[in-house]
């Protein structure tokens, strides 16, 4: 756990559910920067958690996906809920003067656990684009997919922060037919997550990466498998190309981030050849999360 250790020196990470304390959690002098991410969160009711989120000071806000329900292909639906979102004060006082990245996730992209087929993708892109007031000639306007990078650097050294997208590339899941479970993993080596264009980005994005610590936030889990929802173990293929792609290209300090699941979980797991072990760490739900939950 020694990478925990080092990044807890100047990173501290808000576990959603740790929100309902009023106490600020941001008080320790050997932190320098914070990094607070959420996701699943529904634009109609109560924001509950900003003010909290707020009072521990981060210096980014990462948006995980589901950042609202909108399960549509009519495209005025999707921009008006968006518009609802900025209608939520917590949040606008939040990230008026903090860095914000985003991805998302099926319930923003349009289609529940949807992926390369949904028909309105390059549309709801750019009007996630203009939610995030990204400029009309961004590079990011002409990308398939809203996949992004970014370095911030402080005085104990510096984080690179990679935000995957995936949805726009995902190809199809298999269902599960045998048991309660929705899916079951497709035979290895079908299919994929990233697509071919984001894998070459993100190894070249973690190749040329100096930076002490990398942060890859995917909206769905990455290490936790077992569930039979929408999760990377439904691609193992994948999770092996992510491995490799962070050993080879010697990341230091690898972290993941994941949402989704309206629950929030730690996985662990130690590769052979990884010298420190990787963690995935799923938010809460921000607006909702199971009440209760049975393996
Ligand atoms: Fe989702």
């Amino acid at each position: 756990m020694k990478i925990v250790l080092r990044l807890s020196f100047f990173i501290l990470f808000l576990l959603i559910t740790s929100c309902s304390s009023s106490k600020k959690i941001n008080t320790d002098k050997n932190i320098d920067f914070t990094i607070a991410f959420g996701s699943c969160n529904k634009q109609n009711i109560k924001n509950k958690l900003w003010k909290e989120v707020k009072k521990n000071n981060p210096n980014l806000w990462i948006w995980g996906g589901d950042n609202i329900y909108s399960d549509t292909d009519n495209m005025e639906v999707l921009k008006n809920d968006y518009k609802t979102l900025k209608k939520q004060k917590g949040y606008l006082n939040l990230v008026k003067d903090i860095h914000v990245m985003a991805t998302w996730d099926d319930h923003d992209y349009g289609i529940n656990d949807g992926g390369i087929e949904f028909h309105k993708k390059d549309e709801a892109q750019q009007i996630f684009l203009d939610f995030f007031n990204v400029d009309k000639n961004s590079p990011r306007r002409k990308q398939k997919g809203v996949y992004q990078s970014k370095v911030f650097k402080t005085n104990k050294g510096s984080i690179k922060v990679f935000v995957l997208d995936t949805r726009y590339f995902k190809t199809a899941l298999t269902n599960d037919t045998e048991s309660t479970k929705r899916y079951k993993p497709n035979p290895y080596g079908k299919g994929s997550i990233l697509g071919k264009t984001q894998w070459n980005w993100l190894t070249n994005e973690l190749n040329n990466s100096k930076a002490d610590f990398n942060i890859i936030v995917s909206s769905i889990q990455i290490l936790s498998g077992e569930h039979g929802f929408e999760t990377w173990a439904n691609f193992p293929h994948e999770i092996d190309k992510l491995k490799n792609t962070i050993i080879n290209n010697k990341a230091k300090g690898t972290l993941l981030l994941s949402g989704d699941r309206h629950i929030s979980e730690f996985s662990k797991i130690k590769f052979k050849n990884l010298s420190y072990p990787l963690i995935d760490f799923t938010s809460s739900g921000l607006t909702h999360s199971y009440t209760e939950y049975r393996m």
